[in-house]
């Protein structure tokens, strides 16, 4: 592309005021200055504006996977089981997994080379919401509800509150979609058990913004772009609240 749609592109400056800096000399092409607006480049050249290296904002992607159970949420295991790279195409650009679901857990999953969104989406400050639906054992009793909207001790610590909806109660096991915002490792299961409520299944059906839907289990989707600006507006939500503080 011609360098002052380049340096647009990058977001140094308008298109217009480009074409200024490099007529005044204030930008280089790999250590030369160049006058000349039609000069055409690309990401393997170095561009500096005065002095200063400007490159062009990372493709990034960002991938929703219907996660089944018995796989693994990286991308290499060293004991050779199966990982979720094996669901996802390697097209486009390597991505990891944002967060962890467990080995027995299926459910939507998000992977990205995004490495800054995938940090404030794993964050706990930012309080990403998760929903999983968990079939567990028995019924659970008011007393056990009432534990899960408090938040109960685990690990010494207390968990924040979840939000439990009742899918459906029976006497041999129940059905509960629970939402939590932390992600403490194998919280949910370990909320479950110290009820007496141990988890037969677990599926995540949300991740923040991101439905798991009609999504079949182990193929995987791009992210809308609905999506993707829920997902950044939640980060923008978090640092105004800093700075007002
Ligand atoms: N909580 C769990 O117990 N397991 C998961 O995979 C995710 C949340």
């Amino acid at each position: 592309m011609r360098l002052q749609k380049y340096l647009a592109h990058a977001g140094v400056a308008s298109r217009r005021k480009a074409e200024d800096f490099i007529v005044a000399g204030h930008v280089r092409v790999n250590g030369t200055v160049v006058r000349e607006l039609g000069r055409v480049v690309d990401e393997s050249d170095r561009v500096e504006l005065a002095g200063k290296r400007v490159a062009l904002p990372a493709r990034h992607r960002y991938v929703v996977l219907h996660k089944p159970a018995g796989v693994m949420t990286t991308m290499r295991d060293p004991a050779g089981r199966r990982t979720v790279a094996a669901l996802v195409s390697p097209g486009g650009g390597r991505v990891v997994p944002v967060g962890r679901l467990d080995y027995d857990t299926s459910g939507v999953l998000l992977l990205t080379n995004d490495g800054e969104l995938a940090h404030v989406l794993t964050h706990p400050r930012y309080g990403v919401e998760k929903t999983y639906r968990a079939v567990v054992r028995g019924r659970l009793q008011g007393e056990d509800v009432k534990r899960f909207l408090a938040g109960m001790r685990l690990d010494g610590s207390r968990s924040s509150p979840a939000k439990i909806r009742v899918v459906r109660a029976g006497s041999a096991s129940s059905e509960l979609d629970i939402t939590i915002h932390e992600g403490r490792n194998r919280q949910v299961r370990r909320m479950f058990d110290a009820t007496d409520h141990p988890v037969l299944s677990l599926v995540r059906l949300r991740f923040g913004p991101i439905a798991l839907g009609d999504l079949r289990v182990g193929t995987s989707r791009d992210a809308t772009e609905k999506e993707l600006a829920e997902l950044r507006a939640l980060r923008r939500s978090v640092d105004a609240e800093d700075d007002d503080a």
